[in-house]
């Protein structure tokens, strides 16, 4: 794993985005898989600005989104489709018919429908020939997507019941008195692992233990991030205070800096 450590999150920001636009530009109908977190607002900012100013063009882009809460109704400002229209998708050229998100809208039905919706999200990231780029953000458990602690590690797109507190994590987005939704569809970890290429992005003293788990700790269910160790091309951009409770900063420091001498181009 490559670990990029910045000064904050405005840098964190904008590396992200710039790495994501390095691979629009090396492959213009890049599949770019997308996670919705406050995480990733300073990063959609960043690829909306440069849409409006150097033109970067999202209209050959096909996005997946890794998750979606269950129950929301369509249209609800809550739900991540809506948050992912207002930070980006309404801001950019993307074609409606490119966006891919879990569709939770299908409240009170069976578990077989939802089982339905969850194989035809597989079959869709398939035919579009699978993620190139999935950009990650992680729970203070260590979750990603919304896969949480105990998941399996070889899990695919289905539906997942919240733990209490990711529930009162997402609370601050919603209205007071508006309970957010105690399950939500995401991908699995084995669907997130087979992307080419992922990028983790963590900010903030409240990720610090759970970056130092995914990082360095032991491979485990218990810690859904950890299995990102498996996968053979991950970066993790992470800011100082996120970076917290890594113990190998400098060598992160001086291997980063190798890389960007050694492989100039695996860095975008
Ligand atoms: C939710 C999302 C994740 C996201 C996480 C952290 O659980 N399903 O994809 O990474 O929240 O979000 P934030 O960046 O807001 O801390």
């Amino acid at each position: 794993m490559l670990v990029i450590i910045t000064d904050d999150y405005a840098e964190l920001s904008r590396e992200a985005a710039r790495i994501i636009a390095n691979a629009m530009r090396k492959k213009p109908d890049l599949r770019l898989g997308l996670a919705t977190g406050d995480t990733q607002q300073g990063m959609y900012g960043e690829l909306v600005r440069m849409h409006r100013e150097a033109g970067l063009d999202f209209s050959r882009v096909v996005t997946f989104n890794l998750d979606e809460y269950i129950g929301l109704p369509a249209g609800h400002p809550q739900s991540f489709r809506s948050a992912m229209r207002k930070s980006l998708f309404d801001h950019v050229s993307i074609p409606v018919s490119h966006i891919h998100i879990p569709d939770g809208t299908l409240h009170g039905t069976p578990r077989n429908n939802f089982d339905e919706v969850c194989e035809q999200y597989e079959a869709e990231i398939r035919r579009a020939g699978g993620i190139d780029l999935q950009i990650v953000g992680i729970g203070k458990d260590g979750h990603i997507g919304f896969n949480e602690p105990t998941s399996s590690l070889a899990s695919r797109t289905r539906p997942k019941t919240l733990m209490q507190q990711t529930i009162e994590d997402n609370r601050h987005n919603f209205p007071p008195g508006e309970e957010p939704p105690a399950v939500a569809i995401t991908m699995g970890i084995g669907t997130i692992l087979e992307a080419r290429r992922i990028l983790l992005l963590a900010s903030g003293t409240a990720k610090a233990k759970a970056v130092a788990l995914a990082v360095e700790g032991p491979l485990t269910a218990s810690v859904s991030a950890s299995a990102l160790q498996m996968h053979r091309d991950v970066t993790a951009l992470v800011d100082r205070e996120a970076a917290a409770n890594l113990q190998h900063k400098d060598y992160y420091r001086k291997a980063l800096e190798m890389a960007r001498k050694l492989t100039p181009g695996r860095l975008w």
